[in-house]
């Protein structure tokens, strides 16, 4: 791997984004890295989340790389959002394992897209964030038109996708985009702490509820039918037994 880190601790696999003199801009390299090590940990069952941060103190990702897309065509524009989206946002939005990213400074275009296909979202004290791309003749790429309305609220996403104006941690807190706000010390902490009370439940109804929240915002299937389908499949597998068993013999269950 060239542009990332991958660390594997107790519970949690750490991902840093590896190119901080570039403010760790998504290039198509690292977009494959991230994929690839993404793949490879869905297959570790001890590994039960993942987190994603940026090198340095200064970038989670300030964006899709614009020095390797500046002479683009119209069809390589377009491929270059349809490939990102399928091997990177979706990837991460659909993954089976909880993804947060951990936001320690600017995320920004693809990298607040990025930040907003992951499953939940922690900034540091210094982070901006904002989808700038109308300011270079751009629209978001990376699915950011979609999910940041689906966030905050049409009315506030309009406003920063077409002001193209960063917002800081406080506010970003207050419009409901990251979960919590911490210092930079305390951002990895707090990330693995979140995934340390996940470990403790079962990786199997985990999945199915990724499946089913998603399916909520998918208008092309209905998210009530798709929690059914998911709750009862539920009742097949191993994790449920464990988990009724374990309550009613008055244990913790060992999943
Ligand atoms: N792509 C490529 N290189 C980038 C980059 C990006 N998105 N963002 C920063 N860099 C590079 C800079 O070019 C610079 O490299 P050099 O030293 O080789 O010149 C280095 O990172 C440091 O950046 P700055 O000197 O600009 O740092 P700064 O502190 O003055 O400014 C910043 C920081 C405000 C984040 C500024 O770098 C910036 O505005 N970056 C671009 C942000 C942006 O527009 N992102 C959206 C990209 S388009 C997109 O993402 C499309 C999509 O949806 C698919």
């Amino acid at each position: 791997m060239e542009n990332i880190l991958v660390d594997v601790q107790v519970n949690a696999a750490i991902i840093t984004i590896n190119r901080p003199k570039q403010l760790n801009a998504l290039n198509k390299r690292t977009i494959e890295e991230i994929n690839h090590a993404l793949s490879t940990l869905s297959k570790n069952r001890e590994v039960r989340g993942i987190i994603i941060t940026g090198a340095g103190d200064k970038a989670f990702v300030a964006g899709a790389d614009i020095k390797e897309f500046a002479h683009f065509s119209k069809e390589e524009g377009k491929e270059l959002a349809r490939s990102g989206q399928e091997k990177l946002f979706d990837f991460i939005e659909h993954y089976p394992k909880p993804i947060i990213a951990a936001v320690n400074g600017f995320a920004l275009g693809g990298g607040l897209e990025l930040a907003m296909a992951c499953h939940m979202r922690i900034a540091s004290e210094n982070a901006r964030m904002g989808l700038p791309e109308v300011s270079l003749g751009l629209i978001p790429g990376y699915g950011g038109t979609q999910r940041l309305p689906q966030l905050i609220g049409k009315g506030k996403a309009i406003e920063l996708i077409t002001t193209a104006k960063m917002i800081d941690a406080k506010e970003a807190l207050q419009y409901k985009l990251v979960n919590y706000v911490v210092s930079l010390d305390e951002l990895l902490p707090k990330a693995s702490e979140i995934i340390k009370s996940i470990s403790h439940n079962s990786p199997t109804a985990i999945t199915a509820a990724i499946k089913s929240i998603n399916v909520g915002f998918d208008h092309r299937e209905n998210g009530f039918e798709k929690e059914i389908n998911e709750f009862g499949n539920c009742f097949g597998s191993e994790d449920f037994v464990e988990g009724t068993t374990a309550f009613m013999e008055k244990r913790k269950p060992n999943f």
